[in-house]
């Protein structure tokens, strides 16, 4: 079945969904986006996500391309045309069309807005149920990490690469450091229990998911030290898992060829999943 896709205003089959060849987005990644998760036909985070929307188009000096109450009837419309109740919803903000120039146009060129949805057939993959293998790659991208544009040449680089080394995702690292998975924010679980993750910092995605990992950690008693912590730390822990909208948490199982713990997933990923997708249906719009 073809996709109805919503650009400016519109919504059309897939095959009729096109912006300009001079598209700012396009032209220079001048363009910010939002991945927002599908569960029974709910928005998982939806909150959450507009409000980094709205921080990195304010951070790149974006218009907004609406309220988040005429965002939210989008994603819902988007959901009913395409019987959605499983998958993810992309949006895009670009800075427009205009003929290309490194200097921003001038006036009121109104930015472009896209929207459409990915299915997904089952919450249980085999990355969630197996756990991830990971092969870590230098961190080569831009300073400022925080802002989520969608600039995903490095990103898809590193996981071609950890393809290509036969493992299933990337966790880039900068100054002997894990800065975040390619799509992901990074952790582990140390021997005596505790949490690991980066510091909130321009060196990674503000991760929404990462919000509530926090949260349901810290109600479930656990303990979380926001620091930097290296690949060697990492495979000496006894856990480690990553979070994403798309990913929910997923364990890692094993880093640079090294099992990590038993080398399945751990305890604790588990439990912090089944309570990030109880919260996140609960809390769902
Ligand atoms: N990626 N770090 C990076 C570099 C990301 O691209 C993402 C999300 C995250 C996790 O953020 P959140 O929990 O808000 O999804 C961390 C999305 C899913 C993507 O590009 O498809």
């Amino acid at each position: 079945m073809s996709r109805i896709v919503y650009v400016n205003g519109a919504y059309v089959p897939e095959a009729e969904a096109k912006l300009s060849v001079f598209d700012r987005g396009l032209l220079f990644a001048d363009a910010v986006y939002e991945v927002t998760a599908v569960i029974d036909g709910k928005l998982l985070d939806f909150p959450g996500h507009m409000a980094r929307l709205r921080r990195s188009l304010a951070e790149l000096r974006l218009p907004s391309p609406g309220s988040d109450e005429d965002i939210l009837a989008v994603h819902r419309e988007l959901l009913t045309r395409n019987a959605l109740t499983q998958g993810h919803i992309y949006l895009m903000v670009t800075r427009g069309e205009a003929d290309r120039d490194f200097v921003w146009p001038k006036g009121d060129t109104p930015p472009s807005f896209v929207l459409f949805t990915q299915k997904r057939d089952a919450i249980e993959t085999r990355e969630a149920l197996e756990g991830l293998r990971i092969a870590s790659v230098p961190d080569l991208r831009w300073g400022r990490r925080d802002i989520k544009t969608v600039q995903l040449l490095y990103p898809s680089l590193a996981k071609m690469e950890a393809k290509s080394r036969g493992k299933d995702d990337a966790w880039m690292v900068e100054d002997g450091t894990v800065t975040e998975g390619t799509s992901n924010n990074a952790y582990i679980v140390t021997r005596e229990g505790t949490i690991v993750t980066r510091a909130l910092s321009h060196a990674i995605l503000h991760g929404i998911t990462r919000v509530a990992l926090m949260r349901g950690a810290n109600e479930a008693g656990l303990t979380v030290e926001e620091r930097p912590f290296t690949i060697a730390e990492a495979q000496d822990a006894q856990e480690a898992f990553i979070t994403s909208a798309g990913a929910f948490v997923t364990p890692v199982v094993e880093i640079d060829d090294k099992p990590i713990g038993t080398g399945k997933p751990g305890p604790i990923a588990r439990r912090l999943r089944a309570l990030y997708l109880e919260e996140a249906l609960r809390t769902g719009l």
